[in-house]
């Protein structure tokens, strides 16, 4: 199939753009670049010797995305262009929803415009709020503390009511639980700007020198070290769930998590990490950050079921190709 990629460029797209052209697939790709850089492209041309068309285009822009579909005989798209940054939502709320609500909305209307039936959204596991873990599909939602868990709720029942005005519209909504880790090859993985917000990258910060040392924030949460519970999927499991769902895609909207089901704490993975690398992550216990919750990680068994999909990789290969691609790159 020819699949449409947004946000391609981005963390999780490139990676899903070589799962893509390894199982097949052609790949064009649509990104703005406010988040990520040209070069991944090239280097996801090196790792899998395919050709990838690349548009640096936004995907807000109706105009711009009505070109790309009359150019091309598209069969699917995977929406990722989003922003991404929790913190970032909370002071510029108007940015988030904006770009993350109009891109879904426009990318959904081209589609039914030029006949693309396929529609994969990644949608996080941040919709189920402070459930009860392990979280499944059939949950209700809970508020999410901030903005830009809100673009990923409206923009799940946006997709969902869209379905039901057009019933062979076929919407897979990815709730991703944690994805840490690069590909094997260490040429592409995480490089967030300035002072990394997620676990995984500040440990590889702090392990290569560039931070002093981790902060865990909080060790009073009811979890089996008092330090948070999240369920890390590495971000090439996570590439190869995409597949699976474009490939079983059938009419309707279908909801899966995307995790490994399996919890752990702050102070394990920097076990693991100080395990799987032989290097020491130098921390202290700070105070909990706000909007935090104890546990959070996935019933697995709905996307084992109907995709045949299940994550392969464990904890110590995610902290061993996350410290491979951060101890390579370079800025
Ligand atoms: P990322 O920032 O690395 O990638 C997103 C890409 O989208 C970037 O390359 C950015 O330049 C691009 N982009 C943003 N807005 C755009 C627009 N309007 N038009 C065109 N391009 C645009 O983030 P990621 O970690 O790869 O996340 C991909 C998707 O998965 C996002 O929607 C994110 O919200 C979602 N998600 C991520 C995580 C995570 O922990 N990384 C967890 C759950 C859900
Ligand atoms: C964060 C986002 C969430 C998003 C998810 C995946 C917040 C409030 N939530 O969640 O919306 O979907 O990332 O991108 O930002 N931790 C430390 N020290 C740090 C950083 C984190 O101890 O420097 C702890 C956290 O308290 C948490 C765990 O590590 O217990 C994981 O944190 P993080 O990687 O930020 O992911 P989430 O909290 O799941």
């Amino acid at each position: 199939m020819n699949i449409l990629v947004t946000g391609g460029a981005g963390y999780i797209g490139s990676h899903t753009c070589i799962s893509l052209q390894m199982a097949g697939h052609s790949v064009i790709v649509v990104d703005n670049l406010c988040n990520s850089k040209v070069d991944t492209l090239n280097k996801v041309r090196q790792i899998t010797d395919k050709e990838i068309t690349f548009y640096q285009m936004d995907v807000t822009d109706e105009t711009a995305m009505e070109k790309i579909f009359s150019n091309h005989h598209i069969d699917g798209v995977i929406h990722f262009a989003g922003l991404k940054a929790v913190g970032e939502s909370v002071l510029e709320p108007s940015k988030y929803y904006y770009n993350n609500i109009v891109s879904t909305i426009i990318l959904a209307k081209v589609c039914l415009k030029y006949n693309v039936w396929r529609f994969v959204f990644s949608s996080s596991a941040t919709v189920y709020g402070d459930n009860e873990a392990p979280f499944n599909e059939n949950m209700p939602l809970l508020p999410t503390t901030n903005p830009y868990g809100e673009t990923k709720a409206m923009s799940e029942r946006i997709l969902t009511d869209i379905v039901k005005a057009n019933p062979a519209f076929s919407v897979s909504l990815l709730r991703y639980f944690n994805p840490v880790g690069a590909h094997e090859s260490g040429l592409i993985g995480e490089a967030p700007n300035g002072i990394p917000n997620n676990l995984m990258p500040y440990v590889t910060q702090v392990a290569k020198g560039k931070i002093e040392k981790l902060k865990v924030l909080g060790n009073d949460y009811s979890t089996v070290d008092g330090t948070g519970v999240r369920d890390y999927i590495h971000v090439m499991d996570l590439a190869e769930g995409h597949v699976a769902a474009l490939d079983n895609l059938t009419e309707g909207i279908h909801i899966y998590n995307l995790g490994t089901g399996q919890g752990t704490s702050v102070l394990e993975l920097v076990k693991a990490f100080e395990q799987a690398n032989d290097i020491v992550v130098p921390y202290e216990i700070g105070g909990r950050r706000p909007g935090d919750i104890a546990s959070c990680y996935a019933n697995t068994s709905k996307a084992k079921r109907e995709l045949g999909w299940t994550a392969k990789r464990n904890i110590i290969d995610m902290c061993r190709d996350a410290w491979r691609f951060e101890k390579n790159y370079k800025e």
